[in-house]
């Protein structure tokens, strides 16, 4: 299949790819479109066989549901059972936005997209041409990440093409994205809602709108034992093809121990990526140094951390060293796919 690439600069001059992208996935094909968070691999969320390709060609487990992204508040009655007056506080407060909320699905959405399960995940994404898409389609889009299953979610439309490309219709070119990592999950089927994934959208940040909020408490645990609520985070997601260890602790002995190892492993024939920030790149000496951004602008760092990792990847890196970060605010989100792609080794110098 031949995977037409399309740069849609404004949506307001680009209407008529719009609309053929959205006729795509009303005959049952794929479109890949960027949202405020990450590009997503769209289909048609009501048609079964939609979904089935769009595990295909993601190789992705089938289990693993799917979010349903919708352009519209109304749009939500008819896919759920019930809209508790907490699934209209946060959608007030954020969306579009990086969230997404968990509800008990109605019998309109099939079992395909929700991996099986009776509850569904919906998000109204924050990006123009992500909406004027989704309206198109027929206004209930099933997008997961739309990257191969371990890969990066992809935060420019290229790693889109070179992880997809040949397997789906189109990819939809709007640009590098905005913040770069998944949004917050939030489960509002039990009495206190529980934040699954976290994102740009924080406990406090939802806290201040709904009380009380708990996290999934295998989200943040050492050993991975409990199987995750959210099926996907069961997965090695993100994995780099280097393998990767986080050094945590006084930032002076953060530097010497990364060099001293880096040192050590170049001697063995490895190949060797840091990630440190702008404070702190030039102090390092390794193949690959590269910077995620200002550590005081913990954004800048969200945005570009999965391109870093696509990128040591290109770059044969074998062994990659990245310093931690603090766990306020996005940073949460940052340390949780970090310490994932690290398969959990951090060691604190
Ligand atoms: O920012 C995002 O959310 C991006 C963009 C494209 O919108 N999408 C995304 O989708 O990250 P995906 O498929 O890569 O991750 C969806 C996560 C998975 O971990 C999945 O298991 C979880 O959401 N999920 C989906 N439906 C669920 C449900 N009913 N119950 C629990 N977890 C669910
Ligand atoms: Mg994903």
């Amino acid at each position: 299949m031949k995977t037409e690439l399309i740069t849609v600069a404004e949506v307001d001059s680009c209407k008529e790819v719009i609309l053929r992208a959205g006729e795509i996935i009303r005959q049952g094909g794929l479109v890949a479109f960027p949202t405020e968070t990450v590009y997503g691999l769209g289909g048609d969320a009501l048609n079964p066989e939609s979904a089935q390709r769009i595990y295909a060609a993601k190789g992705r487990p089938s289990d693993n549901p799917l979010i349903i992204h919708i352009n519209q508040w109304e749009k939500i009655y008819p896919i759920v059972k019930a809209v508790p007056e907490s699934a209209k506080k946060i959608a007030d407060a954020f969306w579009p936005g990086p969230l997404t909320m968990i509800l008990e699905k109605s019998d309109m959405v099939p079992l395909a997209t929700t991996g099986g399960l009776p509850s569904v995940a919906i998000r109204m994404p924050n990006h123009s041409l992500a909406l004027a898409f989704i309206e198109a389609a027929g206004g209930y889009v099933a997008a997961p990440s739309a990257n191969l299953s371990g890969r990066p979610s992809p935060t420019l439309a290229k790693y889109v093409k070179e992880d997809l490309g040949g397997k789906i219709e189109m990819i939809l070119d709007g640009g590098q994205v905005g913040i770069g990592l998944e949004s917050t999950i939030v489960d509002l089927t039990s009495a206190t809602p529980i934040i699954l994934r976290p994102g740009y959208v924080t406990k406090s940040m939802l806290e201040e709108v709904l009380g009380e909020v708990t996290y999934d408490n295998t989200l943040f645990s050492d050993e991975e034992k409990e199987a995750p609520k959210a099926p996907g985070m069961k997965y090695r997601h993100y994995a780099p093809k280097g393998l990767l260890t986080i050094i945590a602790g006084d930032m002076e002995k953060v530097i010497s121990y990364i060099n001293k190892e880096a040192l050590q492993q170049e001697g063995k024939g490895e190949r060797v990526g840091i990630i440190g920030t702008s404070n702190t790149k030039n102090f390092y000496r390794a193949a690959s140094v590269k910077s995620a951004g200002n550590r005081a602008d913990e954004n800048s760092i969200a945005k570009e951390l999965y391109r870093i990792l696509r990128e040591f990847d290109d770059e044969g890196i074998t062994v990659i060293y990245s310093e931690a970060f603090d766990t306020d605010g996005i940073g949460q989100a940052i340390m949780n796919r970090l310490l994932k792609a690290a398969g959990h080794r951090k060691i604190t110098v």
